[in-house]
């Protein structure tokens, strides 16, 4: 009895270990990484003279990194602080090392790190697999090692590797695979975060099971505007793929959608309660791309609401998926830890108002979600209880037009 017991002991330990070795072994983004990043609100600014306060800059980092610490943003869980593209001087110093551009970088990013890191932050950087990031400075290519040694030297903790510029598939992978181990062999905890699969797609299958080896999150589509078609088209484009890419996300490996633009100009209200919601049913990392200066207490809100955090960041760390689609309503759900879910109804109806779906809890979960009775709390648009469900029964929201309700169905 004990040696079978023992040997199913081991069982699990192998068990567990196979799906360890799945993600990338360096302790990291066990949940989907939070913070900040510059690009889909700033772009490529480069010009201080015309623009100081928006362009690419030490100023603008070390401006955000204090909003992050006072206003709320660190406490909620937006830990990193992420340069995209841009920061670097047009060409690398005498010894071959990528500088940061002297005159909008004055302090250089070792100094900007440890800005940061006094803030109980942390910071990112991004560079490029090729030859050449994708707006043209200089790329990581033949260079893998110098620049994941230098970056660990200035402090960094995040590195976002663009996917401009290879010669060949062959080398875009090689690069990606050289540079996660160029990180790990530096010593220093660095989030790896990857475009591989979406440079790789037009022209060839990804393998998301390598992907996910030397990747900590990897995007799959096309960059995130402000724009409600933007959203849409992410969100579709998960729901056709979710057969491949669901099943392998977990802790330590996430698909990401892209950058959270509530706060700025293109999303409406509920347009922003849709991107919450469904970033977080999608356990998408949460890099918000906007200007926390000037930031309206609504996005304030919604961005730090804690319920829809901690669905995001739940420990489970399974991705959701798409459950059903017709002419007005598409159905959502994630699997939680505890046995609970989050549930989240859109309605894409562009046309008229509010508009009621009612669906059957039989089917939540696999039948298992509300079984044999659940209470229902709805996290957004505004957090209130439901009440208490049995298995057979059906639940009616009421949904604006591109808005999304997003519920949370737990056991009894
Ligand atoms: C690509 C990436 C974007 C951004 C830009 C920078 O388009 O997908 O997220 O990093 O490059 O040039």
């Amino acid at each position: 009895m004990a040696a079978a017991r023992r040997a199913l002991c081991w069982v699990a330990v192998a068990a567990a270990a196979a799906a360890a070795a799945l993600a990338l072994d360096n302790g990291l983004a066990r949940t989907p990484p939070m913070g900040w990043l510059h690009w889909e609100r700033f772009l490529c600014g480069t010009d201080c003279a015309a623009e100081p306060r928006r362009c690419v800059s030490e100023q603008l980092f070390v401006e955000m990194a204090d909003r992050m610490a006072a206003e709320g943003w660190r406490d909620a869980g937006y830990e990193f602080i992420c340069i995209d593209d841009c920061w670097m001087a047009p060409t690398r110093d005498e010894q071959g090392r990528l500088q940061a551009d002297p005159k909008r970088f004055p302090g250089g990013i070792r100094k900007l790190a440890d800005y940061v890191h006094s803030k109980g932050l942390k910071l990112g950087i991004y560079s490029d697999v090729g030859s050449k990031t994708c707006a043209g400075f200089p790329g990581s290519y033949n260079h893998y090692d110098l620049d994941a040694q230098t970056f660990a030297s200035w402090g960094v903790d995040l590195l976002k590797f663009d996917g401009c510029n290879s010669d060949s598939l062959e080398q875009l992978a090689e690069g990606y695979r050289l540079m996660s181990l160029a990180l790990n062999k530096t010593g220093r905890s660095i989030v790896y975060s990857c475009e591989w699969p979406f440079y790789l797609r037009p022209l060839q299958q990804p393998n998301y099971t390598e992907i996910k080896q030397y990747c900590n999150h990897w995007r799959n589509f096309y960059d995130v505007y402000d724009s409600w078609s933007s959203i849409k088209s992410i969100l579709d484009w998960t729901a056709l793929h979710q057969d491949t890419i669901v099943k392998i996300a977990g802790p330590g490996g996430w698909n990401d959608p892209d950058m959270l633009v509530i706060g700025n100009f293109g999303l409406s209200w509920d347009q922003s309660v849709t991107q919450m919601a469904m970033w977080a049913i999608m356990a998408a990392p949460l890099f918000m791309s906007n200007d926390l200066r000037h930031i309206s207490p609504e996005a304030k809100w919604l961005l730090q609401n804690k319920e829809v955090i901690a669905i995001n960041q739940d420990p489970l760390g399974k991705q959701g998926y798409q459950l059903s689609k017709d002419k007005n309503f598409q159905l959502w759900e994630r699997p939680l830890s505890g046995r609970a879910y989050a549930v989240a109804v859109l309605n894409q109806q562009e046309i008229g108002g509010p508009q009621k779906f009612t669906f059957s809890l039989t089917f939540l979960g696999n039948g298992l979600a509300c079984n044999p009775a659940c209470s229902i709390r709805q996290v957004l648009p505004a957090s209130r209880d439901c009440g208490v469900y049995s298995w057979i029964s059906s639940l009616s929201v009421e949904v604006n037009p591109t808005s999304t309700v997003l519920l949370k169905v737990l056991p009894l």
